[in-house]
């Protein structure tokens, strides 16, 4: 009866673990502080399951350096994408919508996304799908707040893209690649 008991009081335990371990790992929801993720940031991994769009001349290879988050809670993205081979500038607002940490922007469609993971002062991870005449895709973003990232955060990203049905050829490593580095902070690219 005593084993009964403690085996019982062990099932009870681990389900709170488990539970606990779970809502650690699901999607940012309510606990998720947007102005946190403000500042610098690199873009070290993109993936999509239309590849075309992150590839060289891809509306969506666009590389971070800023994220601003507005008083009235839209996000601000200064990017750089290269259009004929010069890096560009690009800033992008993207409003809240009615659902809990979902922002909406215009480009190149309509876009919907959210953060999947961030730990705020290394890496954030995110979300996006476009909708285009009646067409979709998905794209996932790794930020880093330096320009390369540990193996452990890269493979959590290629874990999250894998669930998300990207498969491992179009999940992109920018480190190595012209991430209009040389255009940050105003500089001339
Ligand atoms: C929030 O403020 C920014 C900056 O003024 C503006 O660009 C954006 O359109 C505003 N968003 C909404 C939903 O009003």
């Amino acid at each position: 009866m005593k084993l009964l008991l403690m085996l019982l009081l062990l099932a009870f335990v681990l389900t709170l673990v488990c539970v606990h371990a779970e809502g650690e790992t699901s999607a940012m929801g309510k606990n998720f502080n947007p102005k946190k993720i403000e500042g610098k940031w690199y873009s070290v991994g993109l993936a999509s399951d239309k590849r075309e769009m992150i590839e060289e001349d891809g509306s969506m290879r666009v590389f971070v350096e800023d994220i601003h988050v507005f008083e009235n809670s839209s996000i601000g993205f200064k990017l750089y994408t290269k259009i004929n081979g010069v890096c560009t500038g690009l800033y992008l607002v993207c409003d809240e919508t009615e659902k809990d940490g979902e922002y909406f922007v215009e480009y190149d469609g309509y876009n919907t996304f959210n953060m999947l993971d961030t730990d705020y002062d290394e890496y954030i991870i995110f979300h996006l799908r476009n909708v285009n005449n009646g067409e979709t895709f998905q794209l996932m973003e790794l930020y880093g707040r330096e320009p390369d990232l540990s193996s452990k955060i890269k493979e959590k990203f290629a874990e999250l893209c894998k669930k998300h049905g990207i498969v491992e050829e179009n999940i992109l490593d920018l480190t190595e690649a012209d991430r209009c580095l040389q255009a940050r902070d105003g500089g001339k690219a």
